[in-house]
């Protein structure tokens, strides 16, 4: 008999799959990959994000399912106990403690964003964008972002859906609702692409986003294209790893991996093409930042036939892929807490989206008051927001990632990692995924990231080799002092 998380188990197999992906599918998609890509400059910026999407976010989506699914447990104690299980020390554990802060952090400012598909939601729903002019729609925006009331409204509403879907627990909070949205965003998304093909400039998107040039690419870009990687795919604070729990037994970990990828990555190609269609046939700046999507999609529904509506069902969708990811950052910490404590689920998770709303408003202030001259800007040169960002995502979830593909790929027991990989499917592909947990992963994310953060190439490239070769001595020796002992 398998064991069965005491969270509750997900039957089928299209539930995990549903809800990984209702994780995955997020503002990282939406609002996040196109207002990036065109900071960094399109083409080339979109191929290193693909590679890393596939070369390290795919196998490291594996291995983290896969221990979720070994053990049954929340990541802490999940990784903990097989930690033990392979004969190591449960100093493992303390990738699900970083990925518990690190949650913490990327919901505080994930709620504020998706606040602001709320106001446009009601702002759609009320007709205010109907026939409005360019100036009007970016006004509309400035006006959101420097009302301060306005933005902890939103946030604050959010955080309570957020509350009150983890609060009913796994199945019925999360389940049910994801079955609908996706597949209705995935329409919406491919309306507004043929809107933007008849009434905007598709070969310049298409030409922008996938002509390649790589003189244009920053080293800054491959550190925030490999960020993306893991921030769209949920992957580096072992929420997969929670997922994994409640995977039934019986389904192929490497298959889930592939759909949810490819979905993910398509929702993401879909809507950049889309928004960028609108920004050129508008004559819009593509590295406009934040507020690329709140401003160009409203452009196009304040023209298109239908389009208060068509806009209201689209901040909507929004609004719930954003609900379906925020909940995937708190529910693994809050269901530790349960484990270890038996606290109430819903007093835990009262307490801690308590604590994200709060560290929220650093954020709302990001775009206002605190909009220059911080301690932030003085330390890192960014807004509260801004530093937030590229430290939860590029630096903190490449960590806890290349930790995860490390400790699979090198310290637990080659047996278990073998049968979880086999089961439901065949054990094709295997070696290779293999050697990317153990060497493409730590070797090229520790690469990228110090060499991002400005250390010295020959110097990044021989740290890189001391952490693979490193794991590779430390866990044969401790698998000889195992044996011995
Ligand atoms: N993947 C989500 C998005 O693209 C964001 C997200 C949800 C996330 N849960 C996560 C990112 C866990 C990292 C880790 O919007």
């Amino acid at each position: 008999m398998t064991k069965q998380s005491i969270h509750g188990g997900w039957n089928r197999r299209m539930t995990f799959i549903l809800a990984a992906a209702g994780s995955a599918v997020g503002l990282g998609n939406l609002w996040k990959f196109p207002y990036i890509t065109g900071e960094y400059g399109g083409g080339a910026f979109v191929l290193v994000y693909l590679f890393s999407i596939a070369l390290v976010g795919v196998p490291l989506f594996i291995a983290e399912s896969l221990i979720g699914r070994q053990t049954r447990e929340a990541p802490i104690r999940a990784l903990a106990s097989l930690a033990q299980a392979s004969g190591r020390g449960r100093g493992w554990a303390s990738i699900g403690w970083l990925g518990a802060v690190n949650g913490l952090l990327i919901l505080s400012f994930y709620s504020v964003i998706a606040g602001w598909s709320l106001d446009y939601l009601l702002g759609m729903a009320k007709g205010a964008f109907s026939g409005a002019s360019a100036e009007q729609v970016e006004a509309t925006f400035d006006g959101l972002l420097g009302s301060v009331p306005r933005l902890v409204l939103w946030h604050s509403l959010f955080m309570m859906a957020v509350v009150w879907t983890i609060a009913r627990g796994v199945q019925k909070g999360i389940g049910d609702a994801i079955q609908l949205m996706m597949p209705a965003l995935f329409i919406l998304l491919l309306v507004l692409l043929v809107y933007g093909a008849i009434e905007g400039d598709l070969p310049a998107a298409l030409g922008f986003m996938f002509s390649v040039d790589f003189s244009k690419l920053s080293l800054d870009a491959w550190v925030v294209a490999l960020g993306h990687s893991f921030y769209t795919l949920s992957l580096g604070m072992a929420v997969i790893m929670a997922y994994g729990a409640y995977m039934p037994a019986g389904v192929s970990l490497v298959r889930t991996a592939g759909i949810v990828a490819l979905t993910d990555t398509l929702v993401a190609l879909l809507a950049g093409l889309a928004i960028f269609a609108l920004v050129f046939g508008n004559g819009l700046d593509a590295s406009a930042g934040p507020g690329l999507m709140f401003v160009s999609l409203p452009m196009a529904f304040a023209q298109m036939p239908f389009g208060s509506l068509f806009g209201a069902a689209f901040f909507l969708l929004v609004a719930f892929a954003a609900l379906s990811s925020a909940i995937s950052l708190v529910e693994p910490i809050v269901a530790f807490w349960v484990e270890k404590t038996g606290i109430a689920r819903t007093k835990a998770t009262v307490i801690l989206c308590a604590f994200a709303w709060a560290l929220g408003m650093a954020t709302v202030l990001s775009f206002n008051h605190w909009s220059s001259d911080t301690l932030f800007h003085a330390w890192f040169g960014k807004t509260a927001f801004d530093s937030f960002d590229f430290l939860s995502t590029n630096l903190l979830l490449p960590l806890g990632g290349v930790l995860t593909a490390l400790f699979a790929g090198w310290f637990v027991l080659p047996q278990l990692l073998k049968d979880q990989y086999r089961e439901g499917g065949t054990l094709t592909g295997y070696p290779l995924w293999l050697f990317a947990l153990r060497v493409i992963s730590p070797a090229g994310v520790s690469l990228v990231l110090l060499t991002g953060l400005g250390v010295n190439l020959w110097v990044s490239a021989l740290v890189a080799a001391v952490v693979v070769l490193g794991a590779g001595v430390l866990s044969s020796n401790l698998t000889l002092k195992t044996r011995e002992a």
